[in-house]
């Protein structure tokens, strides 16, 4: 059910269709001053966007699609993985109270698990070396019964434990757990940010198989870097690192 905009803990912004709530809440902060944590929720996207280029399918109310926007002047840019880290937090943390098996395939990805449940796209707008705007688009399977687009392996809330939910329910969850994680953020406690994530990662136990530009491989996972860097150590010892978009995880 839509709640009421005073009970809801953030700025809401409901519309029923736009081609990506991304599109729409870049034009609204770049016309209208606009409070932090603002948040736009879409029934229906006619372009919703993922990342690499690709499209994002849901079917019209179905399912959570929604942006919100931070002002996050005082990080760093080349610390903006954190904010990576605290949107998948909040999302993993909500999603755990309704199954188990949930994790964050690295970087933004969450996983029940091995098929994708939510995709996040993070558009950053930089200030000399600083983030002035950065607006997170988040796609969540909720109540949707089948996923017929190519995607390559979607699956919902409702494919998991058979129910239904109120997807503004959901969501009002969401953004209290984003809300207080990026309090924390601002008060530059990061330390916990960081340790959370690692343990909540896809495949952070034992040797899975990886591909790169050379290949195929089998590889362990030893950490995150800071700047968002994956380091495996593959069959003989060698620490490979990759940034977004160079290595690719073979699913079984
Ligand atoms: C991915 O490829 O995994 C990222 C998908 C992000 C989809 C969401 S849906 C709401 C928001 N608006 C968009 O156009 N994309 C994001």
């Amino acid at each position: 059910m839509m709640p009421s905009p005073d009970l809801f803990p953030v700025p809401l912004i409901h519309i029923s269709e736009t081609n990506s709530t991304n599109n729409y809440l870049q034009t609204f902060c770049a016309r209208e001053s606009t409070e932090e944590l603002t948040t736009v929720v879409a029934d229906f996207q006619t372009s919703g966007r993922g990342q690499r280029g690709n499209s994002w399918e849901s079917e019209p109310a179905k399912n959570l699609l929604f942006s919100f926007v931070l002002f996050p002047e005082f990080l760093e840019a080349r610390r903006q993985f954190l904010i990576s880290q605290i949107v998948s937090l909040a999302i993993k943390e909500e999603l755990d109270t309704y199954t188990n098996d949930v994790s964050i395939k690295w970087p933004n990805d969450i996983y029940w698990k091995e098929k994708k449940i939510c995709g996040i796209l993070i558009e950053n707008d930089l200030m000399g070396r600083n983030i002035s705007q950065s607006i997170a688009g988040i796609g969540i399977n909720i109540n949707q019964e089948a996923f017929r687009s190519p995607a390559p392996n979607p699956v919902s809330l409702y494919q998991i434990t058979g129910k239904q939910y109120d997807i503004f329910e959901v969501l009002k969850n969401i953004m209290l757990r984003i809300q207080s994680y990026y309090s924390q953020l601002q008060k530059g406690d990061t330390s916990s940010i960081v340790t959370q994530y690692e343990k909540s990662l896809f495949r952070k136990e034992g040797i899975h198989r990886y591909k790169d530009v050379n290949g195929e491989f089998l590889a362990r996972i030893v950490c995150v870097e800071p700047e968002g860097r994956l380091i495996l150590e593959d069959e003989r010892q060698i620490k490979r690192g990759y940034m977004f978009k160079e290595v690719e995880y073979l699913l079984k």
